[in-house]
């Protein structure tokens, strides 16, 4: 077990579009199990590659029903519109009310290399679409309609 440092606002990586991963090594699983640490330890629900410094089509994603790797995600399958309040690991102490669809479905390649589609709704949907943002550059302040303080660790 690993866990990252974990890149805060004004790094340059969080801006970067990330890079598709070519072929599954055993440094890509090696991340994508201590990327699951780190988020478990954050106790984050998402993180993304660039949230580690690591500019690559990665992310990790535990709404509480168990943990979806992500290599290479497209949303394939969008639905409806609600705004929900958000925030990220890598801007503490913001959260921000954000739009998003409600259903997504999601490609991306598992760990063995498979193409794998997981479909989510709500909390679900929103994890993904904010850590897809994440390979993007794309942070939810750049989406948010108002942004409110918060206390850290609340
Ligand atoms: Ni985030």
């Amino acid at each position: 077990m690993a866990v990252y440092r974990i890149v805060e606002v004004g790094d340059p990586v969080l801006k970067e579009k990330a890079r598709r991963v070519p072929r599954i090594t055993p440094n890509v699983l090696k991340l994508l199990d201590n990327m699951a640490d780190t988020m478990y330890e954050a106790k984050g629900v998402g993180l993304a590659a660039p949230q580690v410094g690591v500019s690559k089509r990665i992310a990790v994603v535990d709404v509480g029903h168990g943990l979806v790797e992500l290599i290479n995600p497209v949303i394939v399958h969008k639905e409806g519109m609600e705004t929900d309040v958000e925030g990220c690991l890598s801007i503490p102490g913001l959260k921000g009310e954000v739009p998003r669809y409600v259903k997504v479905k999601v490609r991306a390649l598992n760990r063995e290399g498979k193409e794998v589609e997981y479909e989510g709704e709500g909390l679900l949907a929103r994890a993904f679409q904010h850590e897809i943002d994440h390979l993007d550059g794309i942070l939810f302040t750049d989406k948010a309609q108002n942004l409110t303080k918060i206390k850290r660790g609340f």
